[in-house]
């Protein structure tokens, strides 16, 4: 969807030198996927962003939106296809917010009545309430709400590709995360491809499909979230994502992830206690969990108990405590287990239907072993 093609952006210096503040990149972001650019202060996100939206010319190399190229679109064009979200806000000090959000649309012609009704809708989309803030201007509003403004504003006309820069930069943490959780909920119905501007590895991982980092006009690395905290690329890398890398993948990995990788072998209530032994003999299992007709977890049994038992599974099972869902994060999952001083507990799928099972030590060797979650194919032509 946004291809960009040994893009360069030189700039001459005081002194008469040329200098790259965007050396050469390539990049790709598939629709619907968020792209962010990070990086430290003056390393060229903005001035590519600039560039996508022809703000400023390129020095060489391409820029393909859906496979056109941006050099040979119209401004018109180019506005409708792409929101621009500009870093610190900048929302028109002498417009109302109905003027701000509604820039785009009124150049594309839009009748008034819709204008307004689409920025009301937008409005209400971020908690907002139209009828109290419309009139205002940007000075009568708190940072955390022009904000939102700014970023409303860019989706005025529908456009597929979103470029944001910097675009929660300028709030203060609580209301930063709130905006971001907005943001991630309306691009999960909106799905956008965008291209996002940060220099905070948090915000990065939170919000990215995608993570390009920049280092003087360079990208040095283009990968996941999980990718880039397992696989920093060098050491700039390795320091801009902080020494705590791993437990910051708790956040990213998924029960599922881990559990994937381990049988999942069961008994029922009925299993008599000899089958069941012979089974965890066989597979060198400590227990096993007993689910019920639905394959729902009921609870386990230890091997020792089972040794030269009479009975059914049913006799001797221990209920579980504490069961973890696929789609819980390592962070949750750990918490659970620390929780209850367990050492492993089951995963259950969406239907809450066993699907393997989670250990502490399950868990160190996923995060040791250099498997990560998902790998982009960033090289592919
Ligand atoms: N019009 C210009 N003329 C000359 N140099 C420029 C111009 N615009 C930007 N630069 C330089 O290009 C480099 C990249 O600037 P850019 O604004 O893209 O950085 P950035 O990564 O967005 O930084 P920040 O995180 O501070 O916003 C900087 O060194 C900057 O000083
Ligand atoms: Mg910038």
């Amino acid at each position: 969807m946004i291809k960009l093609e040994n893009l360069t952006k030189q700039f001459a210096q005081k002194n008469g030198q040329p200098f790259n503040a965007v050396d050469n990149i390539n990049l790709n972001v598939p629709e619907g996927e968020m792209c962010v650019l990070l990086g430290p202060s003056g390393c060229g996100k903005t001035t590519t962003l600039k560039m996508i939206n022809r703000l400023i010319a390129p020095t060489g190399g391409n820029i393909l939106i859906n496979g056109k190229n941006t050099n040979e679109l119209d401004t018109v064009t180019l506005r409708r296809n792409i929101g621009y979200v500009i870093q610190q806000i900048g929302l028109f000090p002498n417009m109302t917010i109905e003027e701000n959000i509604t820039v785009v649309p009124r150049m594309l012609g839009w009748e008034k009545a819709r204008c307004k009704e689409r920025a009301s809708e937008l409005m209400s989309m971020v908690a907002l309430d139209p009828n109290k803030f419309l009139h205002r201007y940007p000075r009568e509003m708190s940072g955390g709400q022009q904000q939102r403004i700014g970023v409303i504003r860019a989706l005025a006309a529908d456009p597929p590709v979103l470029l944001m820069d910097e675009p929660f930069g300028a709030v203060d943490p609580i209301n930063r995360e709130a905006i971001q959780n907005e943001f991630l909920e309306m691009q999960r119905q909106l799905k956008k491809t965008v291209m996002l501007v940060s220099h905070d590895i948090d915000e990065a991982l939170k919000l990215g499909d995608r993570i390009a980092v920049f280092r003087q006009g360079k990208i040095v690395q283009c990968a996941s979230p999980d990718e880039l905290l397992a696989k920093p690329a060098n050491e700039f890398i390795g320091s801009f994502v902080g020494q705590d890398r791993t437990l910051k993948r708790l956040l990213l990995v998924q029960a599922g992830d881990v559990t994937g990788q381990q049988p999942t072998v069961t008994a029922r209530e009925s299993t008599s206690l000899p089958e069941a032994f012979s089974i965890m003999d066989d597979n060198d299992m400590r227990s096993i969990t007993v689910v019920d007709d639905e394959g729902k977890p009921l609870g386990f049994v230890k091997r020792r108990e089972t040794r030269g038992a009479t009975g059914v599974c049913a006799d001797v099972l221990h209920p579980f405590r504490v069961t973890g869902r696929a789609e819980d994060n390592l962070r949750i999952v750990l918490s659970k287990l620390y929780e209850h001083n367990m050492v492993w507990m089951p995963i259950t799928d969406e239907d809450g239907r066993y699907s393997g099972e989670i250990s502490q030590d399950y868990i160190a060797d996923y995060l040791s072993s250099g498997r990560t979650r998902r790998v982009l194919n960033i090289h592919q032509p």
